[in-house]
């Protein structure tokens, strides 16, 4: 959001956000309104999105770029942040996404000890980034591409025990009193309009969600800092759990009135649940509440 709200606009591209990515008409108003700025280039979203996991039905988004290609003559690829899910869970270019991209940072590199970026898609699409990446000169050094295949070999078990325990601890956090909400994929209520989405688009919730306190920043920071196993920190999809506060940390820059619109409260706290005994995890939260 920083690069295109801050950066890209020096380049005249300008975005149109959408807030409801369920909702057809909604993102029929969305689509009008970046047409009436001039030619859409691409359509840019991450579901679930990180951190409230709100999410974009992606059918609805393939059908939006088709009108918009009818209507300008160039039909905008679809792209989707994957990151929050991870590959296991979510596979966008079989829903109707063109470009699947993927912080490989998080659950891909999943030791917290690499910075990488990877992407997905047509060999025409992929071949053009590509060249893009060589000008700019954006390659990834040999030891993280050694590092990142040494952490693809595991994927897939650390991805089942993250979703496993992460279960555990939100149905711990479901059943406390001083837990108000917990934006966990795995507790859509049938009549939601999101769950016929989640069907369709994931196979599992996954192991990064939010959950607010009663109150406000004052309790989030209180809980935050009694905290003995859980680390402090703003990546996610490592071994560890990492818990953060997005409203003061990595959502800090973004309007506080998008911020209320999107859900993303003071007493929202972030969690990426690792692979861990889940006892552990769930008696450390148990101890910071009490
Ligand atoms: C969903 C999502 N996409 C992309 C990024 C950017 O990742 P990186 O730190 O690898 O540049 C992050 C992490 O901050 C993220 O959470």
């Amino acid at each position: 959001m920083a690069l295109m709200r801050n950066q890209l606009t020096a380049f005249g591209i300008t975005p149109v956000g959408f807030t409801d990515g369920i909702d057809r008409g909604k993102i029929a108003a969305a689509a009008q309104e970046a047409l009436a700025k001039g030619r859409v280039g691409l359509i840019m979203l991450e579901t679930p999105a990180n951190p409230t996991n709100g999410l974009v039905d992606l059918q609805a988004m393939a059908a939006a770029a088709d009108e918009i290609g009818a209507k300008q003559g160039h039909r905008p690829p679809v792209v989707v942040d994957n990151t929050l899910l991870g590959p296991m869970y979510q596979k966008p270019l079989r829903q109707g996404a063109d470009l699947a991209i993927y912080s490989l940072t998080k659950y891909a590199g999943g030791h917290s000890d690499l910075v990488a970026g990877g992407v997905s898609g047509s060999e025409e699409l992929v071949r053009k980034i590509a060249m893009l990446r060589g000008a700019l000169g954006t390659q990834l050094d040999p030891h993280s591409c050694w590092m990142l295949l040494r952490s693809l070999e595991t994927l897939g078990i650390r991805t089942e025990r993250a979703n496993a325990n992460a279960r555990k601890v939100a149905e711990f956090l479901r059943a406390h009193p001083k837990i108000a909400k917990v934006h966990y994929l795995g507790f859509l209520e049938a009549e939601d309009p999101r769950k016929q989405v989640f069907d369709r688009q994931c196979t599992e919730p996954g192991s990064t969600f939010s959950f607010e306190v009663k109150g406000g920043e004052a309790e989030a920071f209180a809980m935050l800092d009694r905290l003995k196993i859980m680390k402090l920190a703003v990546s996610l999809g490592g071994t560890e759990t990492l818990i953060s506060h997005p409203a003061s940390t990595t959502h800090s820059g973004v309007a506080r009135v998008l911020r209320e619109e999107i859900g993303l409260t003071e007493a929202l706290i972030r969690i990426s649940v690792g692979i861990e005994n889940p006892d552990d995890l769930v008696a450390d939260l148990a101890q910071a509440l009490a």
